[in-house]
């Protein structure tokens, strides 16, 4: 039984991974499978109550992978840690079949670590579905359910439950995609309504100043003013260079 879970491993990683060249080198130097196999070491002697040395087990697979994976966590079959260094696996964090899961994730207790040994026992980490992809650097934070065939972009922070079929990008993590279809449109962006916001605030206080110059201009050569229009947005054209209205209309940065 477990012989063959290792070799599913082996052969998960060899499948997903173009750099492996052979089923050996992922034996010898591929971090994800060594902290993957120790775990479920570490995993067994856990839940056979020997729990100091199931952490010595999991703090030696730290220290020789980078990854440390809490022996009381529970992984699904042919979960793929590509690189691994940084990858933190909570205690009662679950993890589905196929799942893989890139550098510097964090699967984490979010508010729950800050009330110490009061949540102890309790559910306090996320639980992953099958097929979910985590990228580099993501944290996923608190008992929260994401759901299977979840992509997770690197660098998102998620604090709440995400449907199936989804891909969640940014901080706080939105649901860009759903079931292949794209929902960018429904949900406000924050940061570029700040940016606009701050943008047409600039454009305002620059036609005051314009006004005032004009007044003052106007009373030494004593011809009108023209009103200003305090309500009129600024224009944020597709085909402008300006930084702001480059992101404004959706670029990467
Ligand atoms: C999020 C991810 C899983 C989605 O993959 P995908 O479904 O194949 O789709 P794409 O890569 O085309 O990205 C889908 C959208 O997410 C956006 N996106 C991807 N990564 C993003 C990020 N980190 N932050 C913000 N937006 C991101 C893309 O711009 C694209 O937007 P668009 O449809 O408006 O053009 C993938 O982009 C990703 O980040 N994978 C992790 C990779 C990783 O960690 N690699 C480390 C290797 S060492």
């Amino acid at each position: 039984m477990i012989l063959r879970r290792i070799r599913e491993n082996i052969d998960a990683i060899f499948d997903q991974d173009p750099a492996a060249r052979s089923r050996l080198e992922v034996v010898l130097c591929y971090p994800g499978f060594h902290a993957v196999t120790l775990h479920q070491l570490s995993h067994m002697l856990w839940t056979h109550d020997f729990y100091t040395l199931a952490r010595c087990v999991s703090h030696f697979s730290r220290v020789w992978t980078g990854i440390e994976i809490h022996p009381g966590a529970t992984l699904g079959r042919r979960v793929f840690i590509d690189h691994g260094m940084g990858v933190v696996v909570g205690e009662t964090t679950i993890i589905g079949d196929d799942v893989t899961i890139y550098q510097g994730v964090t699967l984490g207790a979010g508010a729950a670590a800050r009330m110490g040994s009061a949540t102890r026992g309790t559910k306090r980490h996320p639980t992953l579905g099958n097929g979910v992809v985590v990228g580099s650097g993501a944290e996923i934070q608190g008992d929260i359910m994401v759901g299977d065939n979840v992509r997770i972009a690197s660098g998102s922070i998620l604090l709440k439950d995400v449907p199936d079929n989804s891909v969640v990008v940014g901080v706080p993590g939105r649901v860009i995609y759903r079931d292949g279809q794209k929902v960018k449109d429904e949900v406000p962006d924050i940061e570029a309504e700040a940016i606009k916001s701050l943008k047409d605030k600039v454009r305002k206080l620059e036609k005051q100043l314009q006004s005032v110059t004009a007044c003052i201009e106007s009373l030494q050569l004593s011809t009108p003013v023209a009103p200003v229009n305090e309500e009129e947005e600024a224009p944020t054209s597709p085909t402008s260079t300006d930084p702001v209205d480059v992101f404004l209309h959706g670029a990467g940065i």
